[in-house]
């Protein structure tokens, strides 16, 4: 048996050897640096590319299924404005660490929005019409502050002493809160459904709470709200490792779009991946970066099948259902100023259009449009 302290000065001995030779040859030393694919140009993908480019990988392939970059972060024209399908949010922001994505947004300059939630309370309609008053609105929340504390001290706990996970619910549970009024319900969805497009009976404590996007980066979140739209964050990661014309768009013959991969072959000796349009690429390492959802379909087939830790590794998660409906309103019947971008409706059904929110008073409020969104697991 090879001692490890042996290997490992094989493994260096090896390292300087190549460093050698490409100094004697570097078309020799090119075919030694590994080839990537890199399956899906979204945020993840193209960071995990750039990441490889940066420490000198510069021999990647990136597939993308669809004819754009930039995966679920999207935007559409409604009523003709720009308004972001995907996500929308700068969440975290205002702490003791910079959000990376924070700093390309201001770095870009989007033009964002600061989201006070802090009046919600006095905007919270009942499903018979008109407020609830707002000391009892607040009463709620308040409640609600309680139970978010006392499960970040159970979660802490579980975790030190090597616990099983349990759900946001037990944790409620263990708290005696069980929502059941329309009011109750509505706040209860609009602190978890609302943030994690899932509902708590099936979100997991320890991941949640605390939840390392506010604990690290800060308790902000802003809104955004440019033309250019979400994904021009996107846009600028790929440009830094991406050759693109004069024009700025991405040129760069390493990435190519339309190529839904179909079937992924791997070995020691690599790997073959084909894509819908019959194309074939060979490479010594692929990256998966589709969506959850994707990895959990057959829409990829697997040769061999993955290895049950990575299967396991997968259903570990969930595609959660996020649905952002938009309307468009000619005249307004709510209250307009400050404090009032948000309202809750609070349904005998939980989770039945819950939150609304105003983005757009357009040419001097000539219409209005809201966000409703809806979560369903
Ligand atoms: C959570 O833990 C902190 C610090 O130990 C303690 O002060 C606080 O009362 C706890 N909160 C709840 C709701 O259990
Ligand atoms: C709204 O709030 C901002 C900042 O708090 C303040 O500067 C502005 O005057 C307020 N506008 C109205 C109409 O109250
Ligand atoms: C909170 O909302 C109410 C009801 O829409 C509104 O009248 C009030 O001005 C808002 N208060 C603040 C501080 O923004």
């Amino acid at each position: 048996m090879v001692n490890n302290k042996e290997t490992s000065m094989v493994a260096s001995l090896l390292a300087v050897m190549a460093v050698v030779l490409s100094f004697l040859s570097t078309a020799q030393a090119a075919a030694k640096v590994p080839t990537v694919i890199v399956v899906g140009a979204g945020m993840s993908g193209l960071s995990a590319a750039k990441t490889l480019s940066d420490a000198g990988i510069k021999n990647i392939l990136i597939l993308e299924a669809t004819d754009r970059i930039g995966g679920r972060i999207h935007k559409t024209n409604f009523a003709g404005l720009s308004v972001e399908m995907g996500a929308n949010w700068v969440e975290g922001v205002g702490g003791s660490e910079m959000n990376p994505i924070w700093e390309m947004v201001n770095k870009i300059k989007l033009k964002t929005f600061f989201s006070d939630y802090d009046n919600v309370s006095a905007n919270t309609y009942k499903q018979v019409g008109g407020l609830y008053a707002e000391s009892v609105a607040q009463h709620q929340l308040d409640s609600l502050d309680d139970v978010v504390e006392f499960s970040e001290n159970l979660s802490t706990l579980l975790t030190a002493k090597k616990q099983e996970d349990i759900s946001v619910l037990t944790a409620q549970r263990l708290k005696n809160r069980v929502p059941s009024t329309p009011l109750e319900m509505a706040i209860d969805y609009y602190n978890y459904d609302y943030e994690f497009a899932e509902p708590p009976r099936v979100t997991s404590l320890q991941n949640t709470a605390p939840l390392p996007t506010f604990a690290n980066f800060g308790e902000d979140l802003y809104f955004v709200g440019d033309s250019r739209g979400y994904e021009s964050v996107v846009h600028y990661v790929a440009k830094q490792f991406l050759t693109t014309n004069k024009a700025g768009q991405i040129t760069d013959p390493r990435l190519l779009l339309n190529k839904a991969v179909v079937q992924i072959t791997h070995s020691p000796s690599g790997v073959i991946v084909k894509t819908e349009d019959g194309s074939v690429y060979r490479a010594e390492y692929v990256m998966l970066s589709p969506s959850i959802g994707v990895l959990q379909s057959t829409l990829i087939d697997f040769k061999p099948d993955l290895p049950p830790w990575k299967i396991l590794a997968m259903y570990q998660f969930d595609m959660a259902v996020y649905t952002k409906i938009f309307l468009k309103f000619p005249y307004k019947f709510w209250p307009t100023g400050n404090g009032t971008e948000f309202f809750l409706y609070a349904h005998e059904k939980r989770g039945y259009y819950t939150i609304w929110q105003v983005i757009f008073c357009v040419i001097k409020c000539f219409f209005y449009i809201f966000i409703v969104t809806v979560s369903c697991y």
